[in-house]
């Protein structure tokens, strides 16, 4: 009665949350298996961004009640954000669910399901149910145990389910760590603050997150060195506004910020050979940073820049504290830096009011910025933030057509830039098998996913892949190793 299925909607922070909680049952003898008709436990860990993922968790949860009937043994768990949001009375919905932990509480689900064995096991009458939703002081310090082939030996190739659909939809390419990396462990999150105070109009994040909190640098430092230890070669820095990384906790250094500190010292571990992050703000998106994509030469020239509108109006109403010109200010001095850089955003189109004039502006700045992946939602009513107030909602049709033209627009720039790069020989990081187990997957330092023949020794190795075809989100090539066969 101890295999646990963990089904993942959601952003990278909660992929990263469910490798935490797998690890954390695993220490505790739970089994993680990867078969959800083959499980005693199944935790939906969920996302609350746009009511399309609350709707499918939900949905998830409803249909499991019938497994449930057959076997009233079966433990049904909701944790994350929805849980966050919603709580107790997702209950009076959901009535089969036994389990609902809070964002800050992910530490405590080993106990939790101890404690629903148990009272399964001595026979409890009425149902037992836990929920476990308030704030915990030092939480942001909690997600650090790491999914690796050490803690599950001879099980390689077994990654978590994860369906990053239900907060990235419109994607032409995916994020790293929503496909299927096998052990051995290549590429890793690693969790540097949680929560966050911004207050997006649209957001329900810092609802479902809690304050923004960071975790010490020298802690972070440790598990990414930790990590290096153990073979990881790809670290990407999570938070949910990354630029405020330790703004409360440490000091400027000679105009360099606690964020930009922190990515000298991954830069400096010497096992990691590429550094990313998600997500900074164009807000505190400062010249140090900038700056340090000239110097930092771990630091891969792939940044993700949310705009949201590319109207300052728009803007303004959002409660978004830049205007088009400084975001468009900052992309072209990245690119100064590095000509060669890779961007990607987040688009809310249809928030409320949204004109054709302001969509306009949006469309002209996405245009301008010559994208290589944007992750592009209509606006979506999240009860309890400010916009959720607005009058003036944009009709869905008006949403869709918007949706679409910036789609277009995308899948025409990612076309144009796989023909600038079929017949380069590109650096890929080599992560493991394809899904299809036909070839080697990895990615350039542009994020862009390339299928080859390798072989398994490469694995974690930075090779030269000649590009030879090219789908829109994928490319195709060959590995250009003298004396390597693959
Ligand atoms: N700070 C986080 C944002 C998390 S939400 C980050 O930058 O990673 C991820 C994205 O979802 C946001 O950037 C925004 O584009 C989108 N989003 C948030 N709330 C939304 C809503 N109510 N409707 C539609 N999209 C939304
Ligand atoms: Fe949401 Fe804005 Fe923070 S998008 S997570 S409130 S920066």
């Amino acid at each position: 009665m101890n295999r646990v299925f963990i089904k993942t909607y959601g952003c990278q922070m909660n992929e990263r949350d469910s490798e935490a909680v797998a690890a954390m049952l695993r220490a505790r003898g739970y089994r993680i298996v990867q078969d959800e008709n083959a499980c005693d436990v199944m935790l939906l860990n969920t996302c609350s961004v746009r009511d399309m993922a609350e709707q499918k968790a939900i949905g998830k949860a409803g249909y499991l009640s019938q497994r449930k009937k057959r076997n009233p043994r079966f433990v049904i768990g909701i944790l994350g954000c929805m849980a966050q949001n919603r709580g107790a009375a997702l209950l009076d919905a959901l009535p089969d669910v036994d389990l609902i932990v809070g964002t800050q509480k992910f530490h405590q689900v080993p106990d939790h399901l101890d404690n629903l064995r148990a009272a399964q096991e001595a026979g409890a009458v009425l149902p037992t149910r836990i929920v476990d939703i308030a704030e915990e002081a030092g939480s942001q310090n909690t997600i650090k145990d790491h999914l690796l082939p050490q803690d599950e030996p001879g099980r390689a190739g077994t990654p978590l389910p994860a369906d990053a659909s239900g907060s990235q939809p419109s994607t032409l390419n995916s994020q790293p760590g929503s496909g299927s990396e096998p052990l051995p462990q290549v590429t890793a999150f690693v969790s540097i603050q949680q929560g966050c105070n911004m207050d997006c109009a649209f957001c329900i994040v810092p609802k479902t997150r809690g304050d923004e909190r960071s975790r010490p640098m020298d802690e972070i430092v440790r598990e990414c060195e930790e990590l290096a230890d153990r073979g990881v070669r790809e670290i990407t820095l999570l938070g949910q506004i990354v630029t405020s990384y330790g703004r409360r906790d440490y000091q400027h250094t000679g105009g360099v910020s606690p964020f930009v500190q922190l990515l000298e010292r991954v830069n400096a571990i010497s096992g990691i050979r590429r550094i990313r992050f998600t997500s900074p703000h164009p807000r505190g998106f400062k010249d140090d940073l900038v700056a340090a994509y000239g110097r930092l030469e771990k630091l891969c020239e792939y940044v993700h820049l949310p705009m949201q509108s590319g109207s300052d109006r728009i803007l303004r109403l959002m409660n978004r504290p830049y205007s088009r010109d400084r975001y468009r200010q900052i992309v072209d001095d990245l690119r100064r830096v590095r000509p060669d850089m890779y961007f990607s955003t987040d688009i809310i189109v249809g928030f409320p009011g949204e004109t054709a004039e302001d969509f306009e502006q949006t469309r002209a700045l996405f245009e301008a910025c010559n994208y290589d992946m944007a992750y592009i939602f209509k606006y979506s009513i999240r009860s309890g933030t400010p916009a959720a107030e607005l009058a003036d909602q944009v009709p869905d049709e008006v949403k869709e057509e918007r949706n679409q033209i910036l789609l277009r627009l995308l899948e025409q720039n990612s076309d144009r830039r796989n023909a600038t790069l079929l017949g380069t020989t590109q650096e890929v990081l080599v992560e493991g098998p394809d899904k299809k187990g036909l070839g080697y997957m990895g990615r350039t330092r542009g994020n862009r996913i390339v299928h080859f023949a390798a072989h398994e020794r490469l694995i974690g190795e930075l090779v030269p892949v000649k590009i030879n075809r090219a789908s829109t989100a994928v490319l195709y090539g060959e590995l250009e190793l003298a004396g390597v066969e693959p």
